[in-house]
């Protein structure tokens, strides 16, 4: 093989979110506050579950994992974009880099997997109740979430596996405000096609799994309900267009992102701040403020 000199590169420069003072200013003020909204949010839904006895059920332990994933992963991307607003060139060393796609990727893909587990859950209680609590034990729920996890890091690590080891020699500049592969990779000092290629492949096989999972079990309780009573269909409805909301809400972004990138910047920029921002916000809203149960568990608080 031919030897290069290869500088190494130890650090990516961001471009950030914007490029203009005045819009960075004004997210500067924004973000932080809907931040801080998501811990509080998710943190408070994880603490509820755990201490109120009467949400000791599957369904609300998946939620309290969901939180907990949703806290987790917004906190891998927020912070470091919000101390960036703050410095003219933002740069992330290359471990830090690694990190984030590492938890970034891990931390997605668990949450899909969960998502589909949700969607089980709902199915199990919805079209076959009798079996429901046989079928969903606590040796089970145990079970399923630790499925979620492996999964995640499954994905993780393989996607991992690849990028970490690519030369990076010259060109250092990343036009997001975090580091994530699609764009990570086309620095790489070579040709990257396959490559491309190969992680399109893993992040397709597991959101289109996902999905399809997610369809199919959606369809079943849609089916179900059609044909229960009108009090049990309405029940039973308002708890699934929460989930199908935060369904929609997770997997958009994915597929625009991974799947069919557009290519266009600002509208990538956009799906990354909806993805890593507002998705982890929006879940806990959904789930608690539609929710008849939790209200009362809030106010039994
Ligand atoms: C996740 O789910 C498991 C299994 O039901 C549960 O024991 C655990 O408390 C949950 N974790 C969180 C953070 O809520």
């Amino acid at each position: 093989m031919e030897e290069v000199n290869q500088t190494v590169v130890s650090e990516f420069i961001l471009l950030g979110l914007c490029d203009t003072w005045e819009l960075q200013a004004f997210l500067l003020l924004v973000f932080p506050l809907l931040y801080l909204i998501t811990i509080l949010g998710n943190n408070f839904t994880v603490l509820l579950i755990i201490s109120d006895l009467h949400l000791h059920s599957p369904m609300y332990f998946l939620l309290a994992n969901l939180s907990f994933i949703d806290f987790c992963l917004s906190t891998v991307i927020t912070p470091k974009m919000i101390t960036d607003f703050l410095k003219e060139h933002k740069t992330i060393s290359f471990g830090g880099c690694m990190c984030q796609i590492f938890f970034g990727h891990f931390l997605g893909g668990s949450e899909m997997v969960l998502l589909v587990l949700m969607a089980y859950d709902r199915y199990v209680a919805i079209c076959k109740p009798l079996h429901y609590s046989s079928i969903m034990n606590k040796q089970m729920c145990i079970w399923l979430v630790m499925t979620s996890w492996i999964t995640g890091f499954v994905h993780s690590i393989s996607q991992l596996a690849i990028i970490i080891k690519l030369p990076f020699c010259g060109p250092r500049e990343l036009d997001s405000f975090f580091c994530d592969i699609p764009l990570v990779i086309k620095l790489a000092c070579m040709d990257t096609y396959i490559l491309e290629k190969l992680i399109n492949a893993d992040s397709g096989v597991l959101a289109t799994t996902c999905f399809t999972l997610l369809l199919i079990s959606y369809t079943y309780i849609l089916l179900t309900v059609c044909h229960q009573s009108k009090d049990g269909a309405s029940k039973a409805l308002s708890t699934c267009t929460a989930h199908i909301t935060v369904v929609v809400l997770f997997f958009g972004p994915c597929i625009f992102i991974y799947l069919c990138p557009l290519g266009i910047t600002w509208v990538d920029k956009f799906l990354a701040v909806f993805y890593a921002v507002i998705t982890p916000l929006l879940n806990p809203a959904i789930y608690t403020l539609r929710n008849k149960e939790i209200k009362i568990a809030i106010k039994r608080l």
